[in-house]
């Protein structure tokens, strides 16, 4: 349907307000504005608020902005801008000059051997979710899994991180999201700067968040953390020299480091193992597979790093919930310099986003895609180009470093939940996608059978 108007080449998305633009489209229904989108044009401009920015709508096309011309471009645009206070020059936001730099210092903490030594930590946080889990009473799954997943998280950066810190991320974090979420949406500065008690409070809690993050960079360099056997991503980053001799992270460099691996980290695996048991819920045979699944593979008490690689169906889950529900289901770049894309010229600054939602429910690349079909991605004649669509670690040199601890965090918190528990949705509660920064469910209450044999 090509009712947009036409501008540049690029058509516009329908439906802009003067001085708003698409702002209301994205907040109230920004999945199925994206659909939209879809069907307007390869690429598609979009007017957040007094911003411009062009959506990506082809698979190609969006791979030669991240992997083959990513040169050309970037990290930047109406998300970015709002995530770097967050981030400060932490790996996420880190600008193309130092990202070599400092993403070589910080790889070899994330191979898959690597995150092997963590599972331990993924493992004991699993257990202690699933035994806050109470006999036939009502959870709130996505608040206490997504407890876990900081606790993970803040327990892998620094092992004796003091539960009091972990506690004020905890807080921190849920009002620091929210109020990027509302600052990407509505992109007025001014908005955000009137002494409101809510702009107030989002300061306040970014402020605490990165205090908090120095606290603990410094008690690193001050205790434990100095010893050259000490575990955890931060002393590792510590130790780390380039070429093995030149000079290392500075103490802010580390706090940044620090408070982006908790920017793009700590909520992710949460939203999946929530939608995962809302999707399993309604999906008997799937549910039947996976509780055969781990009743065979886990027979010890903790899920060991090899058992992760022995868990098959339940990977085969969190991948589908990664297809169905992205986390990051939108990323931004800036173009340096005019390029071309496909058949269209973008002059230099031109803001491009891309949406792995879009592409993952895209009917031509996904047959039936909004069925939860884990068997899917073991079907042999999956093609090429589906494969290529997924991208929910995104692509290139900006590719998600903790796409190994994700996915393993989320299979091992899978699996240890259905051990012992078969979850339903609680009587009359409902289930709500949020399309923050990033896609979120805000809470999922759940009633926990005892499965058989598990029984208290
Ligand atoms: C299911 C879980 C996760 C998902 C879906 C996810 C997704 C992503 C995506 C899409 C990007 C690329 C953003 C872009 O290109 O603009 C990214 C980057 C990144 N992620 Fe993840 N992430 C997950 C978990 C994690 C975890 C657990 C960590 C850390 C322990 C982490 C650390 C990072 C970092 C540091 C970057 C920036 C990499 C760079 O620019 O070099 N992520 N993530």
């Amino acid at each position: 349907m090509r009712t947009a108007a036409h501008r540049h080449g690029i058509l516009t998305a329908g439906g802009a307000l003067p001085l708003v633009g698409h702002s209301g489209r994205l907040l109230r229904d920004p999945l199925g504005f994206l659909a939209e989108c879809r069907r307007t044009g390869d690429l598609v401009r979009i007017h957040v608020g007094p911003k411009r920015a062009v959506l990506v709508c082809r698979t190609d096309l969006a791979r030669a902005v991240l992997v083959e011309q990513a040169q050309h471009f970037e990290k930047g645009g109406i998300i970015f801008e709002h995530l770097r206070p967050i981030s400060g020059n932490g790996l996420f936001t880190v600008d193309r000059a130092n990202h070599l730099h400092d993403r070589r210092l910080i790889q070899p903490v994330f191979t898959r051997p690597a995150i092997a030594r963590y599972v331990p930590v993924m493992s004991e946080e699993a257990h202690r979710l699933s035994a806050a889990f109470r006999h036939r009473a009502t959870v709130d799954v996505k608040a206490e899994t997504r407890m876990a997943t900081i606790r993970i998280l803040i327990r892998s950066i620094f092992p004796t991180a003091r539960p009091e810190q972990v506690k004020r991320f905890l807080t921190l974090l849920d009002i620091v999201f929210a109020g990027v979420y509302a600052r990407i949406a509505v992109p007025i500065a001014a908005a955000h700067r009137l002494p409101l008690p809510h702009n107030r409070r989002f300061q306040q809690a970014l402020a605490l968040a990165w205090a908090t993050a120095g606290d603990i960079v410094a008690e690193a360099r001050a205790g434990s953390g100095r010893s050259a056997d000490a575990t955890g991503f931060l002393p590792a980053f510590m130790r780390a020299r380039p070429g093995g001799s030149g000079p290392g992270f500075t103490d802010a460099q580390l706090r940044d480091q620090v408070m982006s691996l908790l920017l793009a980290g700590a909520e992710n695996a949460a939203t999946v193992v929530a939608l995962a048991c809302h999707h399993l819920a309604h999906a008997p045979r799937h549910e039947r597979l996976l509780h055969a699944e781990v009743d065979e593979v886990l027979t010890g008490e903790a899920i060991g790093a090899e058992d992760v690689g022995r868990l098959p169906r339940t990977t085969r889950i969190v991948t589908e919930i990664l297809r169905m529900y992205p986390p990051v289901w939108a990323l931004d770049r800036r173009a340096q310099q005019a390029v071309s894309l496909g058949a269209y010229r973008l002059p230099a600054g031109t803001d491009v986003v891309i949406s792995p939602y879009l592409f993952h429910h895209d009917p031509a690349l996904f047959p039936d895609p909004e069925r939860f079909d884990p068997d899917r991605w073991d079907r042999e004649d999956m093609p090429e180009t589906a494969r290529d669509a997924f991208l929910p670690f995104g692509a290139g040199s900006r590719k998600c470093l903790g796409d190994n601890f994700g996915m393993a965090e989320a299979t091992v918190l899978l699996a240890t939940l259905a051990r012992s528990w078969r979850l339903r949705p609680a009587p009359a509660s409902r289930v709500r996608v949020l399309a923050h920064a990033p896609l979120t469910v805000k809470s999922l209450q759940m009633t926990a059978d005892p499965r058989v044999g598990q029984e208290p």
